[in-house]
């Protein structure tokens, strides 16, 4: 069975038939993925006592009521230091989850279960836990690794295509970044149909050799940000609804492309287009007020000295750190219309 270690966490991918805490258990998960897994994920639990919190599905329950509600619930069952707490979800799950496992009792352990693709190849790996606020993405956080980690692919099997796409889109960030041949690859579906298990593993990996290196992302863990600079605004405007995160990445990979063109001449900005749209991913954001858009940037958690940092393409399969002059970035917020 391949696993991974990544500082103190185990990443496992595959299910075990049985999962043994010597304190209790809080399983926290969503309106949508308890219903299919929750039951099941219960019947392989040996612990002391096994507790379940559900909150509703989406990217709005990443807020601090929600956080504070699963915390208080967390005292009412009287966790303490040797009990776990289990996010059975996506990305929104284990970033809520992880961040109050870190809060309660100063932190206690965390598993992460991811059951999106996007939480598979992203979210549950790496300690970024957070929530988000009226002034931005995952601004109020914590780097807290989970200790264990199980990646089964049969959690996809019940994907909406929809999410399976948004997921695709953080696998494509990657690729873009560190792995031509994966990019390649990847314009072949029935390719990556074949090949999911080994898609997802090498997303892990590489991305585990990125954080092992840089955890706290001083340097090199910022690469993975790419996208995500102008697709957490993106994903702001909507209010965190009308867009899935991989979504807003997707659109957000397209406008630092552009801006990359501008900048290192990067050349690969339709490929990349073509790339995302056979995943029906959205390729264009239209800015409302490019001023707004801008003065947004500014608490992307990548800026210093009010210089904002931008990860752009060079070419497909390497990047560069960017830190763009303000009228070259509205040059490019202006070609959103
Ligand atoms: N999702 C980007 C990171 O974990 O650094």
């Amino acid at each position: 069975m391949k696993t991974i270690d990544l500082h103190n966490s185990h990443i496992h991918f595959s299910l075990p038939s049985s999962i043994e805490c010597e304190g209790s258990v809080l399983i926290v998960s969503d309106s949508v993925v308890s219903p299919l897994y929750l039951q099941n994920l219960t019947s392989i639990i040996k612990a002391p006592s096994i507790f379940s919190y559900i909150l509703p599905s989406g990217e709005e329950s990443k807020n601090a009521q929600e956080l504070f509600s699963l915390l208080e619930y967390a005292l009412t069952c009287k966790l303490d230091r040797k009990s776990v707490m289990i996010a059975l979800g996506g990305g929104v799950v284990s970033d809520i989850v992880g961040l109050a496992s870190g809060l309660y009792m100063r932190g206690i352990e965390f598993y992460s279960i991811p059951t999106t693709l996007l939480a598979q190849v992203d979210a549950s790996v790496g300690g970024k836990t957070g929530i988000n606020s009226p002034q931005g993405k995952n601004l109020i956080g914590l780097f807290y690794q989970p200790s264990k980690v199980f990646i089964s692919p049969s959690f996809l099997s019940t994907l909406p295509q929809r999410e399976f796409h948004a997921g695709l889109a953080e696998v494509i960030k990657m690729a873009i970044c560190f792995d031509p041949s994966l990019f390649s690859s990847l314009f072949s579906p029935q390719w990556l149909e074949k090949n999911l298990e080994e898609v997802i593993y090498t997303s892990v990996s590489l991305k585990a050799r990125i954080v092992e290196q840089d955890e706290r992302e001083n340097s090199l863990r910022a690469s993975l940000n790419y996208g995500h600079t102008f697709g957490h605004i993106i994903e702001q405007e909507g209010e965190y609804k009308t867009y899935l995160h991989g979504e807003a990445v997707s659109m957000g990979m397209v406008m630092a492309n552009a801006l990359a063109h501008s900048l290192n001449g990067f050349s690969s900005s339709q490929e990349v287009i073509d790339l995302l749209s056979i995943y029906s991913l959205p390729t264009h954001y239209a800015i409302n007020n490019e001023e707004r858009f801008f003065q947004a940037l500014f608490l992307d958690k990548k800026t210093q000295n009010h210089k904002i940092k931008f990860i752009l393409p060079k070419t497909i399969g390497s990047y560069e750190f960017a830190y763009p002059e303000h009228e070259e970035i509205m040059a490019i917020l202006r070609e959103f219309k």
